[in-house]
């Protein structure tokens, strides 16, 4: 870590943020107080699910336009180019492709604009911004994507994941068993607008081991059930989402209870379901704890997230030389030591 100290006293902290881990490229200028403008292109699959080399064409092709956009934008909002503390970009977890693209924008931004450039974890930057939109001080975070199914909380320097998938993340699961039906990428709001249709229950396989989780065998069995009853499409998806979510609602509960926390904070895409966070809020009410949502824009793969951690890492003095900018496809939230936070 290199400890910079060149931020303008009285002024306000303004940062360009990169996000294009995946599916979603988003750039975003943020200040403590807001988020000032945000500009996005999303790449869409022709057919089947995300291809890594494909999404990062569409990022290579997406990026002059959207950093010009979210910059220009700025500007219309009273913020010149020149303002700029620094770029902060997702370092990792993601699609290697994608990353190493938009890694290599942030670096050349960094340099020709001579400023600090910053590498930030994007799981973690999922939970920052919930804590700064929600204003909950130390959830137990329930992180549910894509590519991601963790439960975490935040001790000594470090968000600890106190439990995970052991497979699949549970978006990638939803997407999956939604292709097997023949519905397009992102399956995932797909599945539950079906699931509302959907009353009885059939037999799904609920596997949580201590703290972890697995749904590979859900999706099969999911599939299975279709291949068997196509006519109960609405009943499997019922029946996908209402294991699934008692899975992780579970595992979230007893997280809650070990480290005696009474806030709990959903982050990551999958926290656009509606019966997820029914269940979430219904567990933590019976638990006398308060449940954190931010508005959907910001659950979802988005530029601000990465600015808004990238400003609180460059006001503890926590940038990334450029020869240490490397992207991290598997870069784990536990990896990073957290020095916005006090150590509690
Ligand atoms: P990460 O890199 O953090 O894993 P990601 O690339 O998966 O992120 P997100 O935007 O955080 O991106 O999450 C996308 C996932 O959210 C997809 O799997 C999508 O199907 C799922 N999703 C979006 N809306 C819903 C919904 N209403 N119900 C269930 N899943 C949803
Ligand atoms: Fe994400």
């Amino acid at each position: 870590m290199v400890k910079l100290f060149f931020l303008r006293k009285g002024f306000m902290t303004l940062i360009l943020g990169l996000e294009g881990t995946a599916w979603n490229l988003s750039a975003a200028v943020v200040s403590e107080e807001r988020v000032i403008y945000e500009a996005e292109s999303t790449y869409k699959p022709l057919h089947g699910g995300i291809h890594p080399r494909e999404a990062a064409q569409h990022h290579s092709s997406e990026l002059k336009s959207v950093v010009s956009r979210a910059l220009r934008g700025a500007e219309g909002e009273g913020y010149s180019l020149e303002e700029i503390d620094a770029i902060a970009f997702s370092q990792g977890p993601g699609m290697g492709p994608c990353l190493r693209t938009v890694a290599t924008a942030a670096r050349a931004l960094s340099i020709s604009l001579k400023k600090p450039l910053i590498g930030v974890n994007h799981c973690i930057a999922h939970i920052e911004v919930g804590r700064w939109r929600c204003g909950t001080k130390d959830p137990v975070v329930l992180y549910v994507s894509g590519a991601n199914s963790q439960v975490l909380a935040y001790r000594s320097g470090r968000y600890r994941i106190l439990g995970e998938t052991l497979d699949i993340g549970i978006g990638n699961a939803l997407d999956k068993f939604a292709r097997y039906l023949g519905l397009s990428h992102p399956g995932g709001p797909k599945i539950e607008e079906l699931a509302s249709k959907g009353t009885k229950y059939v037999y799904m396989p609920y596997v949580v081991k201590g703290m972890d989780l697995s749904f590979s065998g859900l999706t099969t069995a999911a599939k299975d059930a279709f291949d068997s009853h196509p006519e109960e499409k609405a009943d499997i998806c019922h029946s996908f989402q209402e294991t699934a979510f008692a899975m992780l609602t579970e595992v979230t509960e007893r997280a809650m209870a070990h480290c005696c926390k009474d806030d709990m904070l959903l982050a990551g895409g999958v926290g656009a379901n509606r019966r997820l966070r029914q269940m979430l809020q219904t567990m933590c009410r019976d638990r006398g704890a308060r449940f954190y949502v931010p508005e959907t824009k910001y659950l979802k793969d988005n530029g601000a997230m990465i600015a808004y951690l990238g400003l609180l890492m460059l006001k503890s003095g926590d940038t990334t030389p450029i020869e240490k900018s490397e992207v991290k496809p598997n870069y784990r939230p536990d990896d990073v030591e957290v020095t916005w936070r006090a150590v509690e």
